[in-house]
């Protein structure tokens, strides 16, 4: 059976900085491990999505001095104001959220520490060199560059475009560079450990150039977490920020919950694949965990060319789309129209066009015109299907080949391609309307077989797109559902088993319909 050695699905999204509100960006990534979680899980898997705050380190400690209160007031702030409100405006069905300053990980980070200090993993030496704190990384000189203009006579992040931080400091070091050769056999051995390939070739030239240890303390700020054997001490916000992973799901504290969960699915923003690829395993090895199942890199979102971010002001809130297209065409959109793994450019022009094109007219008219023939020509009564022809046939085959091929594509990480796959079967049905005309059947007696099975095959091609899109638009397709009759003839939606769902003749004939309203309503546009 095909992905039959999937068990479970555990997937992480990397944790948010909360020293500013969410943008799009963001978004992208909660969108896409919301989707692929809600697909596994009704696939039978069993299945936990865990998302999150980062909200130790210099940059929310100094924005929070900015802002003239603690930085826990402004944790809590933007946790509470913006980073949970983001769940609801993106309809997320995460399974937890932990926040760096949950108790649960403070006392699970602890344990870790001492755990590879009593194996021997930390020492204490001097760290002489740069830290970007827009980044919260200490940067090799190879990273910096010589600042210009405003910046001369400065070294600058080559990712930020601002002055890095000289430090000379006594600090907590673990021996990463120990674990060179177990990663290098990891990636080896596990081929689809990173993806894609081309983050993985960058990750594995990286290791190969040799890897130094890494400073996890700073002795010089206090916002963060103690370490438990030095309280001079404070935790480096990426050592503890990755932990999150494992203390969220029970590490130290519950062990059967964890082992239920743990490896996870990592999936993160290409910038930080060498965090999740290279130290977050070497953090696992030493403590003596398994690595993450995966780590898949996704691209950037790109507005006017560049990374958009709220540092080049080209940041979009999540709401400034959603209060316009709604929550579903965001999902949908970002999903459908960048290819999963690679950068991919938003452009208003863009999203109203697949939303006009794929969703209002596309699957929207469809799911309109088949329900109100199956109201005006059959008194809204899911026909009987008579003996199909190879039109009918067709249709059928669209069907079960999609939602196979749509399947494995959620396997592989390729929710585009996905959504590819299931419009074969909007752009199929709607073609087979045009030619099969039921509105002329509809007016010939002698007909009325013909109109059953086109009509039937139609409302079951609606029931196999509402069952496999529900992941990516849990509310449209519940109204696609209800419309269809289909709640109470065959049961909540969430219950329906997506690889199941391309078998063609499952909605009960005799079942009653019910009315759609326009699934994808006309914007209006101001202009
Ligand atoms: N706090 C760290 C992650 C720690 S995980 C142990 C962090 N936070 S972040 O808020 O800056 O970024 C979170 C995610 O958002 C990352 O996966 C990042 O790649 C993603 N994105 C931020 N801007 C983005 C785009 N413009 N496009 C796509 N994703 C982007 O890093």
């Amino acid at each position: 059976m095909a992905h039959s050695d999937v068990d479970t699905f555990f997937i992480a999204t990397p944790i948010f900085y909360v020293n500013d509100v969410p943008h799009i960006g963001h978004a992208y990534t909660e969108v896409a491990a919301d989707v692929l979680s809600r697909w596994m899980r009704q696939s039978g898997i069993p299945t936990w999505f865990l998302t999150g705050t980062d909200e130790h380190g210099q940059k929310i400690m100094r924005t929070a001095l900015a802002n003239g209160v603690t930085p826990r007031e402004w944790a809590d702030r933007l946790v509470e104001q913006s980073w949970k409100p983001l769940l609801k405006t993106l309809n997320l069905a995460n399974d937890d959220f932990i926040r760096t300053t949950d108790e649960r990980h403070e006392t699970a980070v602890k344990k870790f520490l001492t755990l590879l200090h009593d194996k021997g993993y930390i020492y204490q030496g001097e760290y002489e060199g740069f830290y970007c704190v827009g980044c919260e990384e200490y940067k090799p000189a190879a990273d910096v560059l010589e600042g210009q203009g405003e910046f001369e006579g400065s070294k600058l992040c080559s990712i930020h475009s601002r002055p890095v931080e000289v430090l000379k400091e006594e600090n907590y070091f673990f021996k990463m560079s120990t674990f060179q050769q177990d990663l290098l056999d990891l990636y080896a051995n596990q081929p689809d450990f990173i993806q894609p390939a081309s983050v993985r070739n960058e990750i594995i030239a990286f290791v190969n150039r040799g890897l130094e240890d890494l400073s996890i303390s700073r002795s010089n700020i206090d916002w963060g977490i103690e370490v438990p054997f030095d309280a001079d001490h404070v935790t480096y916000v990426w050592f503890e920020a990755l932990l999150n992973y494992i203390t969220a799901t029970g590490w130290g504290t519950d062990d059967e919950a964890f082992a239920s969960k743990w490896p996870a699915v990592q999936l993160v923003g290409k910038d930080i694949a060498r965090f999740h690829a290279v130290i977050w395993p070497a953090m696992l090895m030493a403590a003596g965990l398994a690595p993450p199942k995966k780590v898949f890199a996704h691209g950037w979102l790109l507005v006017g060319g560049e990374k958009m971010s709220k540092t080049n002001l080209t940041g979009i809130a999540p709401t400034d789309i959603t209060d316009v297209f709604g929550t579903d065409a965001f999902r949908y959109y970002f999903l459908r129209a960048i290819t999963f793994g690679s950068d991919g450019s938003f452009s208003w022009e863009d999203l109203s066009a697949r939303y006009e094109a794929e969703l209002a007219n596309g699957l929207g008219n469809l799911a309109s015109r088949v329900i109100a023939m199956v109201n005006r020509y059959r008194e809204g009564v899911v026909p009987t299907m008579p003996d199909a022809s190879d039109a009918d046939q067709a249709i059928s085959r669209v069907m079960s080949e999609a939602v196979d091929a749509a399947n494995t594509a959620m396997h592989n990480f390729a929710p585009h391609e996905a959504l590819a796959q299931l419009w074969r079967i909007v752009e199929a049905v709607n073609g087979y309307i045009t030619e099969q005309e039921p509105w002329a059947l509809a007016k010939d007696d002698g007909q009325a077989a013909r109109l059953d099975a086109v009509l039937y095959t139609s409302l079951d091609a609606l029931r196999a797109l509402a069952v496999t899109l529900s992941p990516f638009m849990p509310e449209t397709t519940e109204k696609l559902w209800v419309g269809l009759g289909a709640d109470t003839s065959l049961g909540a939606l969430q219950e329906q088993i997506i690889p199941d769902a391309g078998h063609f003749g499952v909605l009960p004939a005799g079942s009653a319909i019910a009315e759609l309203s326009a699934l994808f309503p006309r914007i209006e546009q101001d202009s």
